[in-house]
């Protein structure tokens, strides 16, 4: 098994944040007005700490025209501003580091009442306000911004519990439960929540279709700060399996 470079890397107090904000965060596709210096400064602090190995976010500002409007999602209206996801075409797993980073970074970012949206695939490459480092590649962009007040109050459709646990989750310790329902909640692409759970013998295993992907990572940051209170360890998995969380379960019991 691979030491997985999220491991250790968040604090708890940070942790505490992001599972706290979860519950909270939707898409938002219709931004208005700027964020203020106070923001900024903060989110450009969040970019810089928030970054596991191999990634690079950038904020910046951008145009409308940044973003492709597409028919089912309706397109992204009035952001003046997005994070620029970078991460190093050589990095192994770098697809699944880029999305703990990125979410991490969405997470923060909804903690302080700014409105994002993950975008990877409707944007003009040509507008991309900023140009990656020749060994790297943009792993996806995150529109961000003030939420308009006519903002659709997009309901989140999400499966069941039940859908994404291989077993029934009723029969695992709360930590896993917790983090399967934290998993459960995150955003993915085109709404697709790729993602698998199975728990046996203190070890919580993510599988995605596409085991290394942003979908990926996103989920890992969704279980990481769900348990960060316990003794966990996780590593890389293999095959289909993106990795595998480990709680020690005596100290679980005790608490
Ligand atoms: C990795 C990732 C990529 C995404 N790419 C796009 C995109 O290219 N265009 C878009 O309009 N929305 C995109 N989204 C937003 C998803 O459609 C949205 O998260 C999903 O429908 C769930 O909605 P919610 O985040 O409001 O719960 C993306 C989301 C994720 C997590």
């Amino acid at each position: 098994m691979r030491a997985c470079e999220i491991d250790r890397f968040y604090s708890p107090g940070q942790c505490l944040r992001w599972y706290a904000a979860i519950p909270a965060r939707v898409s938002c596709r219709r931004f208005q007005g700027e964020l203020t210096t106070e923001m900024l400064t903060a989110l450009n602090y969040t970019a810089a700490r928030v970054c596991l190995p191999g990634v690079r976010i950038v904020l910046a500002e951008c145009g409308e025209s940044l973003f492709v409007r597409v028919p089912v999602f309706g397109g992204i209206s009035g952001a003046k501003r997005c994070a620029c996801i970078f991460v190093k075409k050589q990095q192994p797993h770098a697809m699944t580091l880029a999305g703990i980073s990125g979410e991490a970074f969405v997470l923060e970012a909804q903690s302080m009442n700014v409105a994002t949206c993950w975008v990877s695939g409707t944007y003009r490459r040509k507008l991309v306000p900023v140009e990656p480092e020749e060994d790297e590649k943009l792993a996806a962009l995150i529109a961000l911004g003030t939420a308009a007040p006519e903002s659709p109050g997009t309901k989140r459709r999400r499966k069941a519990l039940a859908d994404i646990c291989l077993s029934p989750p009723a029969d695992w310790p709360h930590w896993a439960y917790q983090a399967a329902e934290a998993v459960r909640q995150a955003p993915s692409a085109v709404n697709l929540q790729p993602w698998r759970l199975n728990y046996s013998h203190e070890v919580l295993r993510l599988l995605c279709k596409r085991p290394d992907s942003l979908d990926a990572g996103i989920a890992m940051l969704h279980a990481e700060a769900a348990v960060s209170p316990q003794d966990r360890h996780w590593e890389w998995g293999e095959g289909s399996c993106t990795a595998h969380l480990l709680v020690t379960e005596k100290k679980q019991a005790a608490d």
